[in-house]
């Protein structure tokens, strides 16, 4: 049986840490059912290592809706957290509506990227009783605007913001909060605060728990890994070793 959404803060309350990876698939998402994770992510970053694309922009909300709906189908013990992509969260209505659509694609929880601004949007999804996770720190689906991947909170200014918005998002009732490239110090002393669990990706070693993109972990897109992942094997080495011999194996073989 599932958990419950609660079991995110509960887990804090007891000094558990958390662990997640996205899935985009039903075979991964299968597979990773069976190991221990508190919650698996269809994260937006499947517009760029699935779909090809240069940034998570791009991403539709018909591509999360096609994506969670295959994870569902690989995952029956495992909490499964959808992301809310670019443009679908620029009214509180719109958020609604289209964390509804997550969630009767069966979405357990919502993520949604952005701070204070984004509160009205954040708090009419919780209103609609459907639970939520934050995600502070380097946004994503603002690198054009921010030019790039960069660590937040280094500068008092931007530590003193970051730390409000966390502790905004936490009142508000989220489930637990992705500090994505935040400075080690700022994301300890923002986990130090929080009542919600914080999720860290890039952010060091002190959040309550860490999330990766399993293609990163698993060495699935070699094109790119970002410095503070370590990737623990090499599929796409299996992959094209098993093809070559699979090629030369049936060229090989007589008529
Ligand atoms: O889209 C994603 O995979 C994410 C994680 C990097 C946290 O938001």
């Amino acid at each position: 049986m599932k958990p419950s959404p609660n079991s995110l803060r509960e887990a804090k309350a007891i000094g558990r840490r958390l662990a997640s990876l996205t899935a985009y698939d039903y075979p991964t998402a299968r597979l990773l059912d069976d190991c221990g994770l508190d919650f698996v992510l269809v994260g937006d970053s499947l517009g760029m290592v699935v779909l090809g694309h240069p940034d998570t922009t791009h991403v539709t909300m018909a591509d999360m809706l096609h994506h969670t709906r295959a994870v569902v189908r690989g995952v029956s013990k495992t909490l499964i957290a959808v992301d809310l992509p670019f443009g679908s969260c620029s009214t509180p209505e719109l958020a609604v509506q289209n964390a509804r659509l997550l969630r009767d694609a069966g979405a357990d929880l919502v993520k949604l990227e952005g701070g204070r601004e984004c509160l009205p949007s954040i708090e009419a999804i919780l209103c609609d009783g459907i639970p939520l996770i934050g995600h502070l720190g380097m946004l994503p689906q603002r690198v054009i605007e921010e030019r790039g991947y960069h660590i937040k909170g280094k500068s008092g200014p931007e530590a003193d913001r970051l730390l409000a918005d966390a502790i905004t998002i936490d009142q508000a009732g989220a489930s637990a909060l992705v500090l994505e490239l935040v400075h080690a110090p700022l994301a300890e002393a923002i986990s130090k605060k929080l009542i919600c669990p914080t999720v860290g990706i890039g952010s060091g070693n002190e959040c309550d728990g860490s999330i990766l993109v399993l293609h990163d972990l698993i060495g699935l897109f070699p094109w790119f890994r970002p410095k503070f992942a370590t990737a623990r094997t090499d599929v796409a080495t299996a992959i094209q070793q098993a093809v070559r011999e699979f090629s030369e194996e049936v060229k090989r073989s007589a008529n």
